[in-house]
């Protein structure tokens, strides 16, 4: 079979096609039809079909005689700690987990937020919950309390569990103040919180409302699995938007158990019982995918990997882990690579490891540059696959599938759309665009299984985000071309979300937290190339007038403000200040031009403009600051 054939397969007859696909997921009742189109514009998938996804995690493998294969394997070379799990150890700390959670009265439905580092134990809570069918939603740790308090506010969770604390480099996160924090912020209360307790800082409990990640499981009666229907929702994870209120992306469970599956084999070319890394965190769409549920419902290794590319302690850690662990596949982020090669250009780390395990590296969360793929392919000497994919689809929209067929790889494209997806390139007025031309990226409905059906809690924003640009369609919020061979190029965001070392930030939303600056008047945030992590943020800040803190004092305080308010994730670094914005006559801020003045781009002078002059400013500003570059 060649990837023309499954993908037209999958186009003359996509019922067919998705019904074949779930045959490799067991079924408490079997679905009698794959699509459900009864409520369109929400498409479901399977919503006929019974069953629960952590059984196909795990007890499925222990009942067809993995038990003592690894499930997990934990290395923390930012603790020294390690440790393996098999698939029957898995089980019985997954059930007891799942146990403890319905003894405190979690039932099918309740959503549980889940705030914790990388160790297994994020794992087993996320595990846990899906085997009760308690809807998750993990918050990755680089947010601050503020960030976690409007998460609690929308999904309104019956318990949170937590980590005592995580660790960065160089420092301990403790995570109880952060959760406290939040906890106090909204107005809804979760019943219960459970934290785990990790050496490097031991938290207080409240008594009554926080209990002990081990002593919560005492005596409790290990939980069996909850069947839930095929669209009942197994999580809840949020994504930047264009404003401060984070979409929350919803999953349901037949069609993330299908989706997964079909990839671990077909796109990624892994084998049950084979070890497969997502160096990402549970906090993100990948880590949700590829750390915790695509491997282990295919009976896969998967790794909980608690450290950094570099520093952790060297830039030979990925390499180190490959070797150790017999790592058939990686996936990262672009970033993760550059960093590498900045630390090791020459790749001396790389010699020192017996990597011939490793037969593919899949890249995918920013734009791939094409020397960090080539550096990457001639160090490992193994097919480098860049691939396309959202928070909102689960899976990859565009990738190489190299289990079905390894096809030439182009720099810069990260292949073909992947069955399910008709992925089309649209101009202004919704229609097709010729090949090479560039246009708005968007996919015909309806969407495959796995990719989200909804908001939580916010049909409407749904509707207005993804289905009213290109009616019939999915806007993906990416701009690029299809080359006449059928190969994507994403190319940049229609949006103002950015990439910063493959961490989805939204600029909108950091433009609300200087707002809410006493002395800021007005700002704009842009992201301008970052030799390293793909963008970074820049702020530009017009002060009330009579202000008298000094400029940089102003500066100061909004970085500290958004470092408090979104989390040190943004990576909100770099700010000036300005006496005015340039803008359309409109009073539309010309945010593009900023960015190709930053960047060193040769950009038109806006038809639109209202003052030409405010540009020459923010030239000057920007060259203060060394930009560009
Ligand atoms: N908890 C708390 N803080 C966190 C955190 C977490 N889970 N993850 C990151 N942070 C902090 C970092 O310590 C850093 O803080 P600092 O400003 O004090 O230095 C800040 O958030 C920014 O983090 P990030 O942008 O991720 O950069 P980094 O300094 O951690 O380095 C690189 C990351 C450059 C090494 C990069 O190559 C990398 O590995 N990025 C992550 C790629 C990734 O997993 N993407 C997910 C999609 S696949
Ligand atoms: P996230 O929801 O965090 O996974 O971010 C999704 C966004 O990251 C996409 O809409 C793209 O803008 C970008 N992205 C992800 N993968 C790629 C890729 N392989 N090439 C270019 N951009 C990508």
């Amino acid at each position: 079979m060649t990837y023309n054939d499954v993908y037209e397969g999958w186009k003359s007859d996509p019922e067919a096609f998705w019904m074949m696909a779930a045959e490799a997921i067991d079924w408490v009742k079997k679905p009698t039809k794959a699509l459900d189109a009864s409520k369109v514009p929400f498409y479901e998938w399977f919503s006929d079909g019974v069953v629960n996804t952590c059984y196909n995690a795990i007890d499925r493998h222990v009942e067809n005689g993995r038990g003592d294969q690894v499930a997990i394997i934990y290395d923390s070379p930012i603790t020294g700690a390690a440790g393996k799990t098999t698939y029957s150890e898995l089980l019985v700390k997954v059930a007891s987990f799942a146990g403890a959670l319905q003894a405190r009265g979690v039932e099918k439905g309740d959503r549980v937020i889940i705030y914790m580092p990388m160790v297994p134990e994020a794992m087993i809570a996320m595990l846990a919950c899906s085997r009760i069918g308690a809807v998750h939603s993990v918050v990755f740790g680089g947010f601050a309390a503020n960030e976690l308090a409007t998460r609690i506010e929308d999904c309104t969770p019956k318990a949170i569990i937590a980590a005592s604390c995580g660790i960065e480099p160089g420092r301990v996160i403790a995570y109880k103040p952060l959760l406290d924090g939040a906890i106090e912020l909204s107005e809804h209360k979760p019943e219960f919180t459970i934290v785990f307790q990790r050496e490097q800082q031991v938290s207080d409990l409240i008594e009554g409302r926080d209990f002990d990640w081990n002593a919560v499981q005492q005596g409790v009666a290990p939980a069996p699995c909850v069947p839930v229907k095929g669209n009942d929702p197994v999580y809840i994870l949020y994504t930047s938007g264009t404003t401060g209120q984070p979409k929350g992306v919803v999953r349901h469970a037949g069609g993330h158990l299908v989706a997964l599956e079909w990839t671990m084999g077909n796109l990624y070319g892994i084998k049950p019982g084979e070890v497969f890394w997502a160096a990402s965190d549970v906090g993100w769409v990948v880590g949700h995918s590829y750390i915790c549920y695509g491997p282990l419902i295919h009976g896969a290794t998967s790794i909980v990997f608690e450290g950094k590319p570099i520093g952790t302690p060297d830039a030979g850690t990925f390499w180190r882990m490959i070797e150790e662990h017999k790592i058939s596949a990686l996936f990262t982020a672009p970033t993760a690579f550059r960093a590498i090669k900045r630390e090791d250009p020459k790749g001396e780390f790389v010699k020192k490891y017996d990597l011939s395990s490793l037969r593919t590296l899949f890249l995918a969360g920013e734009r791939a540059d094409s020397d960090t793929i080539i550096w990457a392919q001639d160090q490992l000497n193994v097919p480098v696959i860049d691939h396309w994919w959202q928070t909102e689809t689960g899976f990859a929209i565009a990738a190489n599938p190299v289990g079905i067929e390894l096809m030439p790889v182009k720099l810069g494209s990260p292949t073909v759309a992947m069955p399910g997806y008709d992925v089309q390139i649209l101009d202004e007025g919704g229609h097709e665009v010729a090949a090479d031309t560039m246009g708005a990226i968007a996919i015909k409905l309806p969407l495959p299984p796995g990719t989200l059906p909804t908001l939580w809690n916010a049909q409407e924003r749904f509707v207005s985000s993804y289905l009213t640009a290109f009616p019939g369609y999915y806007e993906t919020g990416d701009a690029g071309y299809k080359d006449a061979d059928g190969y994507l190029y994403i190319m940049a965001r229609t949006d103002d979300v950015i990439n910063v070392a493959g961490h989805r930030l939204s600029t909108g939303q950091m433009e609300e937290v200087l707002s809410s600056h006493p002395d800021v008047a007005e700002c704009a945030v842009i992201g301008v190339a970052d030799a390293l992590k793909g963008q970074a943020p820049l702020g530009f800040l017009c002060l009330n007038a009579g202000t008298d803190k000094a400029d940089e004092d102003v500066v100061k305080e909004c970085v500290k403000l958004v470092r408090e308010k979104i989390g040190p994730v943004a990576a909100f670094k770099l700010a000036c200040v300005v006496d005015r914005l340039p803008k359309t006559r409109s009073g539309k801020i010309l945010r593009g031009t900023m960015v190709n003045i930053a960047d060193g781009k040769s950009y038109k002078m806006p038809a639109t403009i209202d003052d030409p002059v405010i540009l020459d400013e923010i030239t000057a500003a920007l060259s203060k600051m060394g930009f560009p570059h």
